[in-house]
Parts: structure tokens; C-alpha cells; sequence
């Protein structure tokens, strides 16, 4: 459907409310049902998934130090909204259960194995089955680490992509008194924007392919159909489950926790002045100021002059000052091909940008508080010495594997032959608790990967071409590497890899300079492009106790 744009207002998640307390700590009970919502005023209401019925779920706020329970439960019906492909997995996944399979994951959360969230720990509705590494029915968030924008979404072995399409993503917010005391923009002025991209039918249903389509690159006849896509592009921009909506601010500062939701899409961000009826693009807008990422606080605030880029799931806290544009129009554009880096043709291009992400009412009234409060010294994060490492990691990024089917078949390898595992082979990646490593993400194939690891957070030390490293040969040189870009400082749980370049980045396993917590048993890494991290690039990640 050609929708109008702009005519919806941008809603806020609501705030979820904890059910009681459990040993003396807030409990939260948390209902996954299938709803109607109004994405957008034009459109049929969609059936969508959410966590207590909300698409985007509503926002957990947890304080630092305060441990929280949370018991998810599936309450969605029997059959799945959109088309499962059964063959993903089909060694591991029953396809066959009553119900659907759920299990949710923290991402960015620094918590205990048996409530990460892992994708075999999945439950069908009212725990009636269980996956074989399900563990426990309420997760355990210590909340030990530093204040950070965090989220929570679904994390079903072979059916990721389709669980969090439907609807089930929402924000989880840490925060601590330090935090606080900054006098951050507060309140009604600090808003959570999850970036997604989702296609409609004209009934107002969800659309999800369920085969390659001919534009991009034609399915093949022997493709199982359902079958996964390599990748999904919607065509429309939805921001906090709203179809091309706009915003309402005051001239002055605002606080905005950016998330890209999206399954596969990279955006690329700035805000331009924006002439809605002729429908034309002017001057550059207010800048980004980066305050924090994935992981928190930066050192300092950093205007980003240039675009902010955010591969899926990343986040980007940000403060944006509108005081000098009281009374304007402005536009969340995003210039990102959404084969980020990639190869591509230009056919292919102009089915897959998404240019209009969001529009910005700025009042000529109201609080008119500006920037100059922020202050220049935002948190201390310690820098992780080279020196200290105990291992280095070459892991591989593979595009050129195919499935039984003849299909593309994204890999993760380690350089040794075969260079690309599944997700159910043997662990490869198996750090000691208190172990510092270097991580060197090597991208062979010909399209940007967002890399992420579960329970930890890494500082990307930089980046090289793939032909300037070879493990067996070369140190590595901080030094002499090109430099992570401003909003990758900081403490990050997902880093872009582009095509043939290697990127290092610096983990240490456990507490750190009294900052996260100590936790070992087994965990994933994988590609946050969610039907890659579906077929097949995921891997376990098992985090030793220590025994020297
Ligand atoms: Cu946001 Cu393993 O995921
Ligand atoms: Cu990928």
C-alpha cells in the first residue's frame, strides 16, 4: 500500500510495570500474546506479537545494583503469523511442537548463562515444551554493569528472524545515580526510537517474503518454499511501531536512545532541514551528540559531524539541541545502501533505501534549555591494554558455503578447514573466566556483517584491510590500524565488519576494573542480521570457569 507520510505521531513505549517482588527483588510477569495495532492511520489494524501486548514491548527501567526477575510467558497461539522454513535447523529444531517457540534474550546484558536467552532454551505457550538447553522459567538480571540502553527481544533457534519481525523487541534501561547527577535531558525529554523497516499487504498484514523474490536475484525452483531469505529490506520506515510518523519537540535539548530493530537494514543517520511541501531536502539540521553506545557512557560527549551509522541492534545514545530550529520541519535521513558496503547493483539499491526514516516537529515555543549543560567528562572507561591478552582469535566471516538446497549459506569459521561452522558443532570459542583476548572479525564475504557477542562488551581497537593480516604472520599493531570511528569508542556489544577488512577488537571475560560481573557456562556469538544469524551464522560462545 502507498501509505501517506507523516501523519502519525510517534509513540512512546509505555513503561512496564513489575508484578511484585521476589526474594525481595522486583519480579516482572510478562505476557507474549498475539494483538491487533494501528500501525498506521491508513492501514487496516496489523496482527502483530508483543511482549504485554505492546509492539514494541514496553521498557524495562532497572537500576545499577538492583537485581530484577523476569518470568516471559508465551501466551501465542498455536500456529505461527508468518511462513516458517523448516528446514533451518530441521536437525535441532522440531518444527512440529503445539505452539509457538519463544525465548527471550537481554541483549547487552551481562547475566548469568541460564537466563541469557539462548536459542535452544526456547518454550512453547505455558512452558508445555522446552528446548534442550532450557534451564529456568524466571531469568535473573543482576544488573551489574554500567548504566546502558539495553534491549530485549526473541531469540528462537531458526525462527529469530520471523519472532522479532512480528513485533516481539522492546528497550531495557539501565541507569544508576551518576548517571543521573550528569542533568542528562530527562523525562518527557529523553525519548527511546527503535528503528525498524517492515513491508505491509493491503489488509494491513504483516508481508515477510517467503522466497527470494526476483528482484532480488530470483529463487531458484529447487528452493524450499517457505524458505529464508538471504536478507530482508522492508519498504517502509516504522519507528516505535509506527509507519512513517513524526515527532513533536520543544527548542531544546532532547535525549534520544536510537536503536536499530531492524532485521537486516544498516542506517546511516542525519537530521536535514526538510521543506514538507515541496517535499525537499535543505541544510544540515542539529548535530548528533553521542553521549554513550551499546555498552554506556562514553568518556565524553562527541558531536558526530559526519553520519552516525548503526548496523542492527546497535544503539546509539544521543543528545540533539533544537534551539535553533524553533518553528522548523526536519528529517531523519538515512543514507545507508541496506547492503551496507556491500556489492550491489544499483536496481538493487533503489528496491532496498529506505531514505525517510522520520520526521521532527520543533515547536517556536516552550523550555528552550541548550546543550551548553552537558558536561565535558561523562564516565571513566578504562582503556583495555594490548598487553594484557591472554589469546588472539582469527574468526572468519564466510559467504561462499551453499545449504543442501543450493542456497547461500552465511558462515562463521576460525581459518582452519572446514572454514565455516553451524551453530551445533563442536565449540570453538571457549575463553577462561578473567581471560583478556583479541577477537579479529575477517570479513571474506561481499557484504557488512554486525558482529555481536552475548554477555560481554569489547572495545574495538581498529580496523585493517583483510590483505594487510595474516594471523600466522603478523602482530597485531593498534597502532598502526585505522581507527574506530568516533561512536564505536566505549564499551560495545556489536561492531560493523565490512568487506574484505579485518577488525580487532579487545574482550576481556569477566569483571573488569570493577566494572561488569563474573559468569561463565554457554553463551553465542553471531551476526545481528537476523536471517543470517537464522542461516547460519551463530556460534557458541562458552565462557570457561577458571582453573589455574
Ligand atoms: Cu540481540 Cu544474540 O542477540
Ligand atoms: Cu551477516
Amino acid at each position: 500500500p502507498d501509505l501517506e507520510r507523516w501523519v502519525d505521531k510517534v509513540p512512546r513505549p509505555d513503561v512496564m510495570d513489575s508484578s511484585g517482588t521476589k526474594n525481595g527483588q522486583p519480579h516482572y510477569e510478562v505476557e507474549i500474546r498475539e494483538v491487533e495495532q494501528k500501525i498506521h492511520r491508513d492501514l487496516p489494524a496489523t496482527t502483530v506479537w508483543g511482549y504485554n501486548g505492546q509492539y514494541p514491548g514496553p521498557t524495562i527501567e532497572a537500576e545499577q545494583g538492583e537485581p530484577i526477575s523476569v518470568r516471559w510467558k508465551n501466551k501465542l497461539p498455536d500456529e505461527h503469523l508468518l511462513p516458517e522454513d523448516p528446514t533451518i535447523h530441521s536437525d535441532i529444531v522440531p518444527y512440529d511442537t503445539t505452539g509457538v517457540r519463544i525465548v527471550t534474550h537481554l541483549h547487552g546484558g551481562n547475566v548469568e548463562a541460564e537466563s541469557d536467552g539462548h536459542a535452544q532454551a526456547w518454550f512453547t505457550r505455558d512452558f508445555q515444551e522446552t528446548g534442550p538447553a532450557f534451564e529456568k522459567k524466571d531469568y535473573y538480571y543482576v544488573n551489574e554493569q554500567p548504566p546502558a540502553t539495553l534491549w530485549y527481544h526473541d531469540h528462537s533457534l531458526g525462527i529469530t528472524r520471523l519472532n522479532v519481525y512480528a513485533g516481539l523487541a522492546g528497550f531495557y534501561l539501565l541507569r544508576n545515580e551518576r548517571e543521573r547527577n550528569l542533568d542528562l535531558p530527562d523525562g518527557e525529554y529523553e525519548i527511546p526510537l527503535v528503528l525498524q523497516d517492515r513491508s505491509f499487504n493491503e489488509d494491513g498484514s504483516l508481508f515477510y517474503p517467503t522466497a527470494v523474490s526476483d528482484e532480488q536475484g530470483g529463487g531458484d525452483e529447487s528452493y524450499p518454499d517457505p524458505g529464508i531469505v538471504p536478507q530482508f529490506y522492508g519498504d517502509t520506515s516504522v519507528v516505535n511501531g509506527k509507519a512513517w510518523p513524526r515527532l513533536s519537540v520543544e527548542p531544546r535539548s532532547y535525549r534520544f536512545r536510537l536503536l536499530n530493530g531492524a532485521n537486516s537494514r544498516f542506517y546511516s543517520l542525519k537530521l536535514l532541514q526538510y521543506d514538507e511541501s515541496s517535499n525537499e531536502i535543505g541544510n544540515e539540521g542539529p548535530p548528533f551528540v553521542q553521549i554513550g553506545n551499546d555498552g554506556g557512557l562514553l568518556s565524553s560527549p562527541i558531536k558526530i559531524d559526519d553520519r552516525l551509522e548503526l548496523g542492527s541492534s546497535q544503539r546509539a545514545d544521543v543528545v540533539v539541541d533544537f534551539t535553533k530550529y524553533a518553528g522548523e520541519t526536519l528529517l531523519l535521513h538515512n543514507d545507508a545502501p541496506a547492503q551496507y558496503r556491500g556489492e550491489m547493483s544499483s536496481t538493487d539499491d533503489d528496491i532496498v533505501s529506505l531514505p525517510e526514516i522520520m520526521l521532527v516537529d520543533v515547536g517556536g515555543t516552550g523550555d528552550t534549555r541548550d546543550n551548553d549543560q552537558l558536561p565535558d567528562n561523562l564516565t571513566q572507561i578504562p582503556e583495555i591494554s594490548v598487553e594484557s591478552v591472554d589469546n588472539e582469535r582469527y574468526l572468519t566471516l564466510n559467504g561462499s558455503a551453499t545449504d543442501d538446497y543450493g542456497r547461500q549459506l552465511y558462515l562463521l569459521g576460525t581459518g582452519q578447514e572446514p572454514d565455516g561452522l553451524e551453530l551445533d558443532d563442536p565449540v570453538t570459542e571457549e575463553p577462561a573466566l578473567g581471560d583478556t583476548e583479541i577477537w579479529s572479525f575477517a570479513n571474506l564475504s561481499a557484504m557488512s556483517h554486525p558482529m555481536h557477542l552475548h554477555l560481554v562488551h569489547f572495545q574495538v581497537l581498529g580496523r585493517q584491510s583483510l590483505g594487510d593480516y595474516d594471523p600466522a604472520e603478523d602482530e597485531i599493531n593498534p597502532g598502526a590500524l585505522e581507527e574506530p570511528a568516533p561512536y564505536e569508542r566505549g564499551w560495545n556489544d556489536v561492531v560493523t565488519v565490512n568487506p574484505a577488512e579485518v577488525v580487532h577488537v579487545i574482550v576481556h571475560f569477566g569483571e573488569y576494573d570493577g566494572i561488569f560481573n563474573d559468569q561463565t557456562g554457554t553463551y553465542m556469538w553471531h551476526c545481528h542480521m537476523i536471517e543470517h544469524e537464522d542461516h547460519d551464522m551463530m556460534r557458541p560462545l562458552e565462557v570457561r570457569p577458571r582453573t589455574d
